[in-house]
């Protein structure tokens, strides 16, 4: 069945643009602290002083220092769980409009913190935008996913990432220290934040609630069909309608479906294994080693301009992420997705050889470069963009808040243990730390292989009825291409 086509409309162009404005609000807070980190540590050092006149210790500044860049990811973690107590009581645009809140709030803390002489300040801005930022990884898969015709889903799913990537990309050059990134602007820097919450509020009340909000959790049938006319530019939304229906009636069986249920019923077994072991894919992928620690790793392997180096480091992120963009719908989700982790596991034994062998050959730091620009770009041709939104693919309307709930949360969980763990397993293993990421991405590798269907071109009812069969049927007759054959009548 073809729900609307490929038709891209204004409507649809602004909706989507609008709500990734939250992954770029995550992309930022992200990658500003990298830049900025010795300004801001001189800061805490005179604050420490003026309170105890006495220079704070050595251990104490890395113990700070470590809490303001991971309490980020608290935040997150603590966000991305709470997604379904907001999404069917708010719906989902009003859910990202209130969110706003936090980001305001956030960028206060931050902005004024130097005023106020309070590291505190900071830290606790630092938390409140990672729970805006964890909230915003739930709701804008969610709200895309859902207002998307099905031909498009994954290229406008990879939206979100793309948001992702250059709010990274714009907090490494606005960090730079001829910008923002020096002792008089730093709090600018982290205060920017509300520049996005700012145009967001102005732009969500012109964009439509999601259809499917309004259809099968509202009953709004009049409703959801003028927003579809809206969004599809077109007068017949019958097959996309008919469709929903199809969901909402599956629904009724389910009744609604708590974090609790989604791990009782065997129903969702299978998606929700797929969902948390491909969001564990991509954290445990070793990404944000290079996002946290680049301008360090870089340094370590002796390039002369490391801070260049990340930034180049965030542009070809964002050049790869534009060309997942394009691909998405041609190659599939499942075939990128293994594509990017087996080109992710080379990389990294690639940058193993040039760390290792630095001391003998100079120019292994360059070397050392390639291997990060190519782990980079591997990963944004699948294990980036994928994980996010095939969470909304693999789960219908009544499931899918609890199911995006629980699988942000492994992903912010990975995401904080990798960011808080990996300088002392680098301490520990030297120029061998990498070694590790690359024997995860081959486990991902294989049961990427095994387990994950291909959901390009089909509807969530007949993803979710693909799921409904193997459960039926015993577990292991799930083989990929048998659920792809299912969908195999839709496909572009
Ligand atoms: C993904 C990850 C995020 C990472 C980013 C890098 O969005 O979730 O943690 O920093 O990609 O591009």
């Amino acid at each position: 069945m073809d729900s609307g086509g490929k038709h891209v409309t204004l409507q649809l162009m602004l909706a989507v643009g609008t709500a990734v404005i939250g992954s770029l609000q995550f992309g930022y807070n992200t990658g500003v602290i990298n830049a900025p980190q010795k300004i801001i540590q001189a800061f805490y050092n005179e604050t420490w002083f003026d309170r105890y006149s006495s220079p704070i210790s050595e251990t104490q500044l890395t113990t700070l220092w470590a809490i303001s860049v991971a309490i980020f990811s608290i935040g997150g973690i603590f966000g991305s769980f709470s997604v379904g107590l907001f999404v069917n009581r708010f719906g989902r645009r009003n859910s990202m409009m209130l969110a706003n809140v936090l980001a305001f709030i956030a960028a206060a803390l931050m902005g004024f913190s130097k005023i106020g002489g309070s590291w505190e300040m900071l830290i606790i801005g630092r938390f409140v935008v990672g729970l805006y930022s964890g909230l915003s990884t739930g709701f804008v898969p969610m709200y895309v996913g859902e207002i998307s015709p099905t031909a498009l889903r994954g290229a406008l799913g990879t939206l979100h990432q793309l948001g992702v990537v250059i709010g990274i990309l714009l907090a490494q050059v606005f960090g730079i220290d001829s910008i923002m990134g020096n002792a008089a602007l730093w709090p600018l820097l982290l205060g920017l934040t509300f520049i996005p919450a700012v145009v967001q509020c102005i732009l969500l009340p012109l964009c439509p609630e999601s259809p499917r909000y309004l259809l099968i959790n509202c009953n709004e049938e009049n409703k959801a069909k003028s927003v579809l006319k809206k969004l599809r530019g077109v007068t017949d939304v019958s097959a996309d309608l008919q469709e929903m229906k199809e969901e909402s009636r599956q629904m009724m069986q389910e009744n609604k479906v708590t974090i609790a249920e989604l791990f009782r019923s065997p129903l969702y077994r299978q998606p929700l294994l797929i969902a948390v072991v491909l969001q564990l894919s991509q954290q445990l992928s070793g990404i944000n080693a290079v996002f946290y620690y680049s301008t360090d790793i870089f340094s370590k392997a002796g390039v002369e301009q490391p801070v260049y180096a990340t930034i180049g480091a965030g542009a070809v992120n964002t050049a790869f992420t534009v060309v997942s963009l394009f691909v998405v719908e041609r190659a599939g989700r499942r075939s990128l997705h293994l594509l990017g982790l087996l080109g992710m596991a080379g990389s990294a034994v690639l940058m193993t050889i040039a760390l290792a062998l630095l001391d003998k050959l100079a120019w292994m730091s360059y070397i050392s470069i390639v291997a990060v620009f190519a782990f980079v770009a591997f990963f944004e041709i699948g294990p980036g963009p994928i994980p996010w939104f095939i969470v909304a693919e693999l789960f219908s309307q009544g499931p899918r808040p609890a199911a995006i709930a629980v699988a942000g949360f492994s992903n912010w969980t990975a995401n904080f243990i990798v960011g808080m763990c990996f300088p002392y397993v680098e301490k520990l293993c030297g120029s061998y730390v990498f070694i590790i990421f690359t024997l995860l991405l081959l486990g991902f590798f294989i049961f990427t292989y095994f387990k994950v269907p291909e959901t390009k071109g089909r509807t969530f009812d007949e993803i979710a009825a693909g799921f409904r069969q193997t459960a039926a049927s015993g577990v292991e007759k799930n083989s990929p291409e048998e659920l792809n054959s299912l969908g195999a009548d839709s496909q572009l």
